[in-house]
């Protein structure tokens, strides 16, 4: 353990008093607890007496009309109390987060493998989940559509396609020096959250329904419970105090475990929990969307694209859920940080039956600048130089640049006014010593027949904010108890990402406490209204300002009280350290608050906070959207074995701009979390379906997401020395999802290592996840367009 290690687990323990609260690394506020096993997740909560179990039981085809259940033996299991299919729901069978296509249990059609058809209730765990398999369904098979290819060839949409187009793409493209014409593929991502999906509900008095759920939206689960159950939404209270990840997969995806847990404990009137299996819950649920692209490119001799035309077609799976915000943000993060004058977007939800695609960090984003990456590796190639050069000529203008030569305006019509990335990236190439290891790696190669090398600086430029203006809002419930504790409620989800730990640092900092005596606490729909999921990484941006609202208010009317008692205007009072001062005079927090109850003053608030500025002109694709972006850039270096596939990160340099980081070893937990998680994406977590439509790889006995020993160990992450432009949070930047397209570095730095084969002639083929077998491809194919060339 290294001394700076050392040092940061001791505050775990024993966390420094003198610390300022706002911009210090303060470890999570759940961190012992996490550590200690003693954080309560929704299953670690003390069962009620009386509590049922339930499971799903599962479409086995991909696409058929359901002829007939026969449920008898399912019936007649040991344990089972009760089984409900479509026709038991009270209310709606929906649970759609936008379109009204989602079905909580199949009616007569089933659309995908793993599509849940009956609830069946037991006394345990176990005898449901047994009891779930002996139904004997009756199919009438319908051809399935499986990939998102085939879905674009029988115009089979989920939703109709986007298209957005600025300047004269068709002429530019004619009149380009150069063309390129392609196509890539990029796989799915499964969000892999280690606590699965799950919900208890449990009945209250009068139709009253708890619902304990696991869910980065505890307003749409209540709005959904309400429905089927033919609720109003105030007889429904969705609580989650935290979730053992999220990382968007519990966003839309776990109403229907909330729905069908509600509806089991509705019908029986007992309490109901619902816990998904890891196989279930990754054949049930929807993940990262697959993406296919087609595109057409006009470039200049310095690699600067002056035309591009792509089509961008997603693998939606059966319904709508997310996927047209996901397309929406692809479409807006084509241009990743580059400068596009002349372009032409078209994308298309494929309708496939498969699980219904989700939110997956990023949210589309990745799956958007991913494909420019590629591009521009592939131009650089086909020019001879190096892509950091090339990358560079296609960065956005400085967003003081003005006229026609500015380059500063997004695809979709938003300026680029906080343009940090030249002197990010700079500073990157400075500090990882990109050029010098540029020449280091070719020099191995040259004298390396069967190792091969390969090194990629990729930026990132991520867009804050949600695409749809009116989410962009946040609740929050500060109460200052006479003891002078402070209990914070808002409406954001804590899933690991220290959301809670920041708020909290944002109250006490606006109260003038030490972080200690501040507790967030559940979110609870009881508490906070109509609250947006969290998701866009605007967690920390929306409720930390909203949460500071409400303490500033209190702080407002401690301060007229503390201006009383000292006999000074209440302007000059501050708080700080725990202590009220005025001049010299000074008066513990806690004295201030017994003196402002016995006077009768409200010490507690509810605060709120919208996002100034966004708007968005869905139809033509055209706005503001985002309140501001984050910067990124990472520098890669890989070694791939040309036998065998096998590849190793062996070191990776990141830079990411927080702005003024609310938290330091947070923001760079996010940053380090992130990447690795995109590197499994590009690399080892290979969703296969076989020809039938079923998920194969549903455990991790065969899907492999990266482990601790797939962390580079040279792994050198800092933060980029900036301040939000905008008025966020203490100017701070969110930093949940662009990380995770740091690790396009990763991918493309494989692809430089194959390319080296062929002498980087020639552009290697190489799908995306680069799994070992793909890699293998790609070099079998750089060999022989090296011997026919
Ligand atoms: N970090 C952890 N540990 N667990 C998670 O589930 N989700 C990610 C990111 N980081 C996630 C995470 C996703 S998808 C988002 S949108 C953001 O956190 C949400 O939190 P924030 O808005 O507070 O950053
Ligand atoms: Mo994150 S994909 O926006 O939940």
């Amino acid at each position: 353990m290294n001394k700076q290690t050392e040092q940061f687990l001791n505050t775990l323990v024993q966390p420094p008093k003198d610390w300022a609260t706002v911009g210090k690394p303060h470890p999570h506020e759940s961190a012992i607890l996490h550590v200690t096993g003693e954080a309560t997740y929704t299953d670690d909560i003390a069962e009620l007496h009386g509590t049922l179990h339930a499971a799903l039981g599962l479409s086995q085809k991909a696409h058929a009309r359901v002829r007939g259940i026969d449920l008898e033996k399912v019936k007649a299991a040991p344990g089972v109390r009760a089984v409900f299919t479509a026709a038991d729901i009270p209310g709606e069978n929906e649970c759609g987060a936008i379109i009204h296509d989602d079905p909580v249990l199949a009616d007569g059609l089933v659309q995908y493998v793993g599509q849940p058809v009956f609830i069946v209730v037991a006394d345990s765990h176990d005898q449901a989940r047994r009891a779930a398999r002996l139904a004997v369904i009756d199919y009438e098979e319908l051809p399935p559509i499986l990939t998102p290819r085939d879905a674009h060839a029988a115009q089979s949409y989920v939703l109709p396609p986007m298209h957005l187009s600025r300047g004269e793409p068709a002429v530019a493209l004619a009149l380009a020096p150069h063309k390129l014409r392609g196509q890539f593929d990029v796989g799915g991502q499964e969000q892999f959250y280690l606590e699965g999906q799950i919900s208890y509900a449990i009945p209250k008095e009068g139709r009253g329904m708890h619902v304990y759920c696991s869910t980065q939206h505890p307003s749409e689960m209540q709005h959904h419970i309400a429905t089927v159950l033919q609720l109003a939404s105030h007889d429904v209270l969705v609580e989650c105090r935290r979730m053992g990840g999220g990382f968007g997969g519990k966003e839309s995806q776990s109403a229907l475990w909330a729905c069908a847990a509600a509806v089991a404990a509705a019908k029986l009137r007992r309490p109901v929990k619902l816990r998904a299996d890891r196989d279930d819950d990754m054949m049930v649920t929807g993940k990262r969307h697959c993406f296919a692209y087609d595109y057409e490119i006009g470039y200049d001799d310095d690699g600067r694209i002056v035309a591009a035309k792509i089509d961008m077609i997603s693998r939606a799976g059966f319904s709508a859920d997310l996927s047209g915000p996901v397309a929406t943000r692809a479409v807006c993060h084509f241009d990743n940080a580059y400068y596009l004058s002349d372009v032409e977007i078209h994308a298309m939800c494929g309708k496939t039956n498969t699980q219904s695609n989700t939110a997956f960090r990023g949210f589309g984003g990745p799956q958007g600048a991913l494909a420019i990456e590629y591009i521009l590796d592939d131009i650089a190639r086909n020019l001879g130089r190096d892509p950091l050069e090339v990358r560079r000529n296609n960065f956005y203008g400085p967003s003081d640049a003005e006229g026609p030569e500015a380059r500063n305006v997004t695809h979709y019509g938003q300026k680029v006014e906080d343009n940090v990335i030249h002197g990010l990236v700079d500073q990157l190439e400075r500090s990882s010593r990109y050029q010098e290891r540029r020449r280091a790696v070719a020099e191995f190669n040259a004298g390396s027949t069967v190792l091969k090398k390969g090194l990629a600086l990729t930026p990132v430029k991520f867009g804050i904010s949600f695409n749809v203006p009116h989410l962009n809002q946040a609740g929050s419930l500060v109460h200052v108890y006479t003891d002078g504790s402070v209990l914070v409620n808002h409406g954001g989800t804590e899933m690991g990402q220290g959301l809670n730990t920041k708020v909290a640092q944002v109250v006490a900092n606006a109260l003038g406490v030490p972080l200690e005596q501040v507790r967030c606490t559940a979110t609870d729909t009881s508490k906070i209204a109509n609250t947006s999921a969290t998701a866009a990484s605007t967690g920390s941006d929306l409720n930390g300002k909203a949460a500071q609202d409400a303490a500033l208010q209190i702080r407002a009317r401690l301060a007229d009280v503390a201006a009383r008692h000292f006999g000074v205007e209440a302007a000059t009072v501050r708080f700080a350290d725990g202590l009220v001062l005025a001049g010299e005079q000074s008066l513990p927090f806690v004295e201030l608050v017994m003196k402002a109850y016995l006077q009768r003053v409200q010490l507690w608030s509810d605060g709120f906070y919208s996002t100034p500025k966004v708007h968005w002109d869905a139809k033509r694709m055209h706005g503001h959207p985002f309140f501001y972006f984050a910067y990124a850039a990472a520098v890669s270096e890989v070694v791939i074995d040309t036998l065998t596939g096998e590849w190793k990160l062996l070191q990776a340099d990141l830079l990411y701009d927080a702005g003024e980081s609310l938290n330091p070893a947070l923001d760079i937990g996010q940053v380090e979390g992130g990447f690795i998680q995109g590197m499994g994406w590009l690399t080892t977590e290979e969703l296969w379906w076989n020809k039938d439509g079923k998920l194969m790889t549903h455990a991790p006995s065969t899907y492999k997401i990266p482990a601790i020993s797939d962390c580079p160990e040279a792994f050198r992450t800092e933060l980029y020395a900036n301040s939000n432009v905008s008025d966020t949070i203490h100017r701070s930047k969110a930093v949940g999802e662009p990380p995770l397209l740091l690790p396009f570095s990763v991918f493309l730095a494989i692809r430089d290592a194959v390319s080296s084969v062929g002498a980087h002639r020639i552009n290697p083929p190489l799908r995306a996840p680069a799994t070992s077998e793909a890699i293998l491809d790609a070099v079998d194919a750089v060999r022989a367009a090296t011997l026919t060339q």
